[in-house]
């Protein structure tokens, strides 16, 4: 679907008149390549004193072989010369030509509010010196670990900080705080490399967990998901094309499925992959076994379930009909429920399996003439919290995605003026694309995601509704 309005702000005279205009500049963000580095460009590297984090940063920073820095500080330097990197000092008053493409820091030492100047002391001087579609990325405890109420108040405060910093960067870059939980510290590779690279190019503001996993993965990270099995449901098009295609070039064997109308189109999709059709309606009562049958038959068990198919019927609630409620929480909502029970009861989810469901910002925020839909996601999201302690000691992780607006034949048919305000109204100030929420689900999907459970991360570039 086309941006005109980013197109021609992207053009010489579009940026004059849009800045002398004051009007939204948005940026052709960065989008992620086969073949491409995770990151191109100096990382700035920091923590606050007794980071028990800055380790697992710089090991992860070190097998991406990224440029990084450091400001003059001893532990840091350390942490950063026992992964092996080359310790590079900056000094922001000497070298003020230096452009970061990325800003990681540490923030696990902070147990108390007073310490939270340390962000204040690492972010000051280096704000101004950050490349376009640049990467910061906070790294914390999980407050509910905490020793002590100030040191889990400490951590809190980290999101406020974080979230402002994602209205603040601009051009492009996003901020994420990743929280890790006690013993997580080798489950935090597979997220750095999400969020330090372009393929979390709509993703911003975001606060993810990770717990501890006794999967630890030796992966080859050009092909994550070689030898696994993904279900992709409603694949035939938008965003669950774009999802089977990137699983695809990750390596999984894809089975889309989607309605019988719709199998000429999605085997077209399945074909150009080198997956499998499944041309059902999730909604019909044998559904679920049939779905089972299939993986039985074909693959002996799945690996990666990604619930996407879903529909809206928009309107106020006091003119809907029941058929339109109905369908709504059938397809978003009660199928899923019903798809995972099935294949949960007979075994069909394998050893560090994932379930990836496709919720929305209307199921955080609500929307008005979706009472319907934006019931049906954040039921989505209830089912992933509630799923998500049973189903880890199982080791299978269940995360949702909560897309904004992204351009699709569902948000073209929005009217022009709602439309172009959906579009408007994020830190990028443009709509996302089908291959954002991909991504980000590609990145729930690595068998090195395998601490990252009962997560929503928002696909919106930080849109302000439900902020
Ligand atoms: N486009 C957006 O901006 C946006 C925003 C937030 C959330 N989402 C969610 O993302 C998902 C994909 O949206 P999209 O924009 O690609 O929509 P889309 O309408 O282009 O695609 C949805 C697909 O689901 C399939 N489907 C619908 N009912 C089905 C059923 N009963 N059985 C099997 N398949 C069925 C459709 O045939 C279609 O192929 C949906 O869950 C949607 O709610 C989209």
């Amino acid at each position: 679907m086309s941006d005109r309005y980013t197109q021609f702000t992207n053009s010489a005279l579009g940026r004059l008149l849009a800045k002398n205009l004051g009007l939204p500049m948005p940026l052709n963000l960065d989008r992620y390549q086969p073949g491409m580095p995770v990151i191109s460009g100096a990382v700035l590297l920091g923590g606050a004193p007794d980071g028990q984090l800055t380790s697992a940063a710089a090991t992860a920073l070190n097998n991406i072989q990224a440029e990084v820095h450091t400001y003059a500080q001893d532990h840091v330097s350390q942490a950063v010369a026992a992964a092996g990197l080359d310790v590079k000092v900056w000094n922001h008053e000497v070298d003020t030509e230096l452009r970061f493409k990325a800003l990681v820091f540490d923030a696990s030492g902070i147990t108390k509010s007073e310490d939270l100047v340390q962000v204040y002391h690492f972010f000051h001087p280096v704000m101004r010196k950050v490349a376009d579609c640049s990467r910061i990325i906070i790294i914390g405890r999980t407050p509910e670990s905490c020793d002590s109420p100030r040191q889990a108040t400490a951590q809190r405060a980290l999101e406020g900080f974080t979230r402002s910093l994602g209205k603040e960067v601009k051009k492009g870059g996003t901020a994420q705080l990743v929280y890790a939980a006690p013993g997580a510290e080798d489950q935090l590779e597979s997220t750095l490399r999400f969020f330090l690279s372009p393929r979390s190019a709509y993703v911003s503001a975001q606060v993810v967990r990770i717990f501890p996993s006794t999967t630890t993965a030796s992966l080859d990270w050009a092909k994550p998901l070689a030898g696994k099995v993904a279900l992709v449901t409603g694949a035939s098009r938008g965003i669950g094309e774009a999802i089977a295609k990137t699983l695809a070039r990750d390596g999984a064997h894809v089975i889309g499925l989607d309605i019988p109308a719709l199998a000429d189109d999605l085997r077209v999709v399945t074909s150009l992959i080198g997956g499998s059709a499944l041309a059902l309606d999730i909604t019909a009562a044998d559904s679920p076994q049939k779905i089972a049958e299939h993986i039985k038959a074909h693959h002996g068990g799945v690996d990666i379930i990604v619930h996407n198919a879903g529909v809206t019927r928009d309107k106020t609630l006091a003119n809907m009909t029941q058929q339109q409620w109905d369908m709504v929480m059938n397809i978003n909502l009660s199928s899923e429920e019903r798809i995972n029970d099935e294949l949960l009861a007979q075994g069909m989810i394998r050893d560090n399996g994932r379930i990836i469901c496709v919720s929305s910002i209307s199921g955080i925020a609500g929307n008005m003439g979706q009472s319907n839909y934006g019931m049906s996601k954040a039921g989505v999201i209830g089912m992933v919290q509630s799923m998500a302690p049973t189903l880890f000691a199982r080791n299978i992780t269940i995360n949702a995605v909560a897309p904004g607006f992204i351009e699709t034949q569902m948000t073209a048919a929005i009217p022009f003026a709602i439309r172009e305000a959906g579009r408007r109204m994020n830190s990028m100030s443009q709509g996302g694309l089908p291959v954002d929420v991909a991504e980000t689900i590609a990145w729930y999907a690595s068998p090195a995601s395998a601490g990252v459970n009962g997560n929503i991360v928002r696909v919106c570039g930080q849109s302000l509704i439900g902020a």
